[in-house]
């Protein structure tokens, strides 16, 4: 029987997905499960990496059995995952030992502030590319160390290991066997050297972190290890892993220097490929990792923006006002503007350009006409500002001209939405025929590896469009209404 399949798991914020990819990048099957989230907190999202590890066991063997195929048929797995998002376990009971601290969470900002009283920015900057946030990892990994009792001198004594969550799922797949990471979530820790590619004896000591609780970083596609029997009936190496914003990019094929794609999950991320230098951001964007491949580095910037379709769901499931996401687009579409309503989702602080952990969320502009649908609008137009605010920096750090944005995830099927966006940046929106492109990377990179894709330019030349969507806006109401956004969010601003 040839093993010809790939099974790529991706771990996101809000659920857990296997998906089966046949040799010519065609999803078969998929499996989902959502994610229960908790909020301790203001400002706190936690979620319990056994409810993640039980969700990928499950949506594993129900791809598999979904698709009617034999487990022998499955050549690799490939991981893509929910960045940043920080776990400490035991090494030898693999018992952990808080609940995960997911990206979003903004309970290190002061931690994060006082290091930038120290001055210590500008250092973190340049040897990681990111900012001093409390959106990646090393202060969550420092608080955890710091708040659970005994955490730090057992870190120090080697009895614990640190991983996000590609790196926690390969320790459990490999039975404890390998405790690993790949380059591109090593990179979202604020503790890996985008130049020497490795971890980073400075950073460790500015974070307080022992080097004995970091994983192993490898390239993106490779041998990470062999998921145990346990899973799927028999063993079955694991040969991709990336952060799904990057596995993201590589799905929708951004290889070459100046490609951008856009992903509209419960955030919304932008990577544009920079090509094989690390080149600083003037304007607020991160410096990142695409992928590392054979040891060679392909860079990106990253515009992240916290809250895209998590202000829908928060219609959805907070307020209420639509029974599924799908009913924005008629909301939306039912009138001819929002009336000068603003929706600003700040619900945990702002991120790119603006990094303001303390900002929260507000509603502007409301009437004694406003009603549910000018709400509803106001929360997707605010996902197209917010992405035109990164196309704006990304533009304003120069380079390349932006020609096409590429986009994918779960909001870009709203038909709507894609055009407003397309309108908002005076730029052509492609959405590709798979827009599961965050688990189409993962699928690629064990495919790679797997010998089933020969190249990176073979696997280019895999992406298809779907649909285009060009833009038609009068620039004068276009820039009226961004100039609308703009004043909304100065109100809800706490830094300048
Ligand atoms: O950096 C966070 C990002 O990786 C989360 O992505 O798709 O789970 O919103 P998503």
């Amino acid at each position: 029987m040839p093993a010809d399949l790939i099974l790529a798991i991706d771990q996101g914020t809000t659920s857990t997905r296997a998906i089966l990819f046949d040799a010519g990048g065609r999803p078969m099957a998929t499996a989902q499960r959502e994610l229960p989230q908790h909020y301790p907190a203001d400002g706190q999202v936690e979620h319990a990496p056994e409810d993640i590890w039980r969700d990928t066991v499950a949506v594993c063997r129900g791809v598999v059995d979904k698709a009617g195929v034999d487990a022998a048929r499955v050549a690799a797995i490939g991981i893509t995952n929910q960045r940043e998002t920080t776990v400490v376990w035991d090494r030898r009971t693999g018992e952990v030992l808080h609940p995960a601290i997911v990206w979003q969470d903004r309970r290190t900002a002061g931690l994060c502030q006082a290091l930038r009283r120290e001055g210590a920015e500008a250092m973190v900057r340049q040897r990681t590319g990111l900012l001093l946030d409390p959106y990646f990892s090393a202060t969550k990994l420092a608080w955890i160390l710091d708040t659970v009792p005994g955490a730090r001198r057992r870190a120090e004594a080697g009895e614990l290991a640190f991983g996000t969550i590609d790196c926690f799922l390969l320790w459990r797949l490999t039975g404890g066997q390998v405790h690993a990471t790949d380059a591109t979530n090593a990179a979202r820790t604020l503790l890996f050297n985008l130049e020497t590619l490795d971890w980073d004896a400075e950073l460790l000591r500015l974070f307080g972190i022992p080097a004995a609780v970091l994983p192993r970083v490898l390239d993106n596609s490779g041998p990470f290890g062999i998921a145990t029997a346990d899973l799927l009936g028999r063993p079955i190496p694991v040969l991709g892993m990336a952060g799904d914003q990057q596995a993201a990019a590589i799905g929708q094929a951004c290889l070459a220097p100046g490609m951008i794609k856009s992903t509209y999950g419960t955030g919304c991320f932008a990577l544009m490929n920079i090509g094989d230098r690390p080149r600083p951001s003037a304007h607020r964007l991160l410096t990142t990792l695409a992928y590392r491949l054979d040891g060679r580095a392909s860079y990106a910037l990253e515009g992240s923006i916290f809250v895209a379709g998590a202000a829908v769901q928060w219609l959805r499931d907070g307020l209420r006002l639509i029974p599924d996401a799908a009913a924005t687009q008629g909301h939306a579409a039912a009138l001819a503007d929002t009336g000068g309503v603003y929706l600003v989702p700040a619900f945990t602080g702002l991120g790119a350009p603006y990094w303001d952990p303390d900002a929260r969320g507000a509603i502007l502009g409301l009437t004694r006409d406003s009603g549910v649908s000018h709400i509803v609008r106001a929360a997707l137009e605010s996902v197209c500002y917010q992405t035109r605010d990164l196309m704006d920096a990304m533009a304003a750090d120069g380079g390349c001209a932006l020609t096409a944005l590429r986009v994918d995830g779960g909001m870009a099927a709203n038909d709507w939405l894609m055009q407003f966006l397309a309108d908002q940046l005076d730029l052509t929106v492609e959405r590709p025929a798979v827009t599961e492109t965050t688990a189409l990377g993962a699928a690629f990179l064990a495919g790679l590896a797997a010998g089933l894709f020969p190249s990176l330019d073979a696997i280019a030349t895999l992406w298809r469009e779907e649909r285009r969507f060009e833009p038609a806006a009068d620039p004068a109401a276009r820039e009226r209404l961004y100039d609308g956004w703009k004043r909304a969010v100065a109100r809800v601003r706490t830094t300048s």
